[in-house]
């Protein structure tokens, strides 16, 4: 990272993509950052932020032991906790704001920022409350997706004084059956039943609190049968540029067997993910939803999430999310050449058209180390003894902490293992190598990661 630049009235014009705006953030050459969050996203989002030359200085509150090498951790800093935030962006003369999980957005971080006055200067990386029930609200969610006419699963939402319209609802669909709660239940919230009667068991208990309030109103939706991925779009709520496109693993055991998990691994770019495919994608999804956003008052500055499953050839919506993905961005971000922060900037001050995105040719994947145990009960504190790769594989932390000068685990998703390839085949081999020379008790890992994406 470089020194922070003093930045005079009269600066120069600069070659900067949006010379010419008349506000000092755009004309300094170099920024303070404050990034929020914890997990293998926010390394990979430091990472990059750190290679930036506009980066003078970055901060990752909490941050996690790798993050440290790319700028300051805040342990102590919540990212949920505004106030405190805000009173952390005035003392450090903070520039710009970027909140990696979905939960500050949801709670209304960019709202608080913008009711006040005092950090009117900070420019702010994520939508309001009213974007963020993209992710929010599922029920929110799949209405404006059939307003804007935008293909999605059928679906129907019950409370529970509806029951009886519920039970019959699924009495009307074939199997198997797919059950959402509403809100937000820590990516847990989505079942799919193979029979009516678990279906409907299942639908009592999201009912009766099983997901707490996220499943006062569940959704029963048609099961999609296809290959998914996820697609990233930047916004300023006005244009977008498409980050590459990446596939993530979502169970715990080879095979896509076992239970859900944060993720096990990603992988970009996804070879079914071809221009016909992708000129599909942005006409009935990425564009409509942008319009939507805008046309229902909706400012939407940030990233959206397009999780799509390709039913022979056509995408459809299986949910949106707010922020980038997890694991995708460890292999999403490493691809993209062009200087991250001039990007997070174009987004907040309403640049996007203007900004040059640049794509690695290469192949970036990403093998995710987990605690044994996980996604169930598992240990903290474990001693990690990590190897120093090459340049071209990235060791991105998810869960660990320093303790007494070692690296140990802490958390259910340890370490993603990131390379770059010429081929999937190629970063594959890479990733593996090293995930097999990260060493800690109990580690556990998919052994078959992005192999569905070998030509
Ligand atoms: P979500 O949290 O909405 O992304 O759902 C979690 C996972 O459930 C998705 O990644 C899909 O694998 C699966 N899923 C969700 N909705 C459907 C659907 N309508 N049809 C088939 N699979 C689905
Ligand atoms: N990888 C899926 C998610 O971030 O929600």
């Amino acid at each position: 990272m470089r020194q922070k630049q003093s930045t005079k009235q009269t600066q120069p014009e600069t070659n900067l993509p949006w010379e010419g705006n008349t506000t000092n953030l755009h004309r300094q050459e170099t920024i303070a950052i404050l990034l929020l969050g914890s997990g293998g996203r926010e390394s990979a989002m430091a990472y990059n932020i750190a290679k930036s030359k506009r980066c003078a200085r970055l901060y990752i509150a909490p941050g996690n032991a790798g993050t440290e090498t790319y700028g300051i951790n805040i342990p102590d800093l919540d990212p949920k906790d505004f106030p405190a935030i805000a009173d952390f962006v005035l003392d450090q003369q903070i520039d710009l704001l970027v909140t990696g999980p979905e939960e500050p957005l949801v709670l209304g971080i960019a709202d608080y920022f913008a009711s006040r006055p005092d950090l009117a200067h900070v420019a702010v990386v994520g939508p309001g409350q009213d974007g963020a029930r993209l992710e929010g609200s599922k029920d929110f969610s799949k209405a404006f997706m059939q307003r804007h006419d935008i293909p999605t699963a059928r679906y129907q939402s019950f409370m529970a004084k509806e029951k009886d319209e519920a039970c019959a609802f699924i009495e009307s669909l074939c199997p198997p059956y797919v059950l959402k709660a509403d809100g937000l239940a820590a990516g847990k919230g989505v079942e799919i039943l193979e029979t009516e009667q678990e279906a409907k068991d299942s639908l009592l208990a999201m009912l009766g609190g099983k997901f707490g309030v996220a499943g006062d109103t569940v959704l029963i939706e048609e099961f999609l049968s296809g290959i998914e991925c996820s697609v990233f779009a930047a916004t300023d709520g006005q244009d977008y540029c498409l980050l590459p496109v990446a596939k993530d693993y979502k169970r715990i055991g080879d095979g896509d067997t076992g239970p859900n998990t944060g993720g096990m691994g990603s992988v970009s770019p996804v070879y079914f993910a071809d221009k016909a495919f992708m000129d599909k994608v942005e006409e009935r999804i990425v564009r409509p939803t942008i319009h939507g956003l805008a046309s229902e008052g909706i400012s939407y500055k940030g990233f959206i999430f397009f999780g799509l499953m390709n039913v022979k050839g056509d995408p459809y919506v299986i949910e949106y999310n707010c922020r980038l993905g997890d694991p995708e961005t460890e292999s999403v971000l490493p691809r993209i050449k062009s200087d991250f922060v001039d990007l997070l900037l174009a987004i907040a001050l309403g640049k996007v058209a203007d900004y040059p995105m640049e794509i690695d040719e290469r192949a970036v994947t990403s093998v995710m180390l987990v605690s044994g145990g996980y996604p169930g009960d598992y240990t903290k504190g474990i001693t990690m003894d990590l190897p120093e790769p090459p340049e071209d594989i990235m060791l991105f932390h998810a869960g660990t902490r320093w303790a007494d000068n070692h690296v140990v685990t802490n958390g259910g998703r340890v370490l993603a293992v990131s390379a770059y390839g010429k081929t999937v085949e190629e970063a594959l081999g890479k990733s593996y190598e090293i995930a097999k020379q990260v060493l800690f008790e109990g580690k556990n890992y998919r052994h078959d990661i992005g192999r569905d994406l070998i030509e």
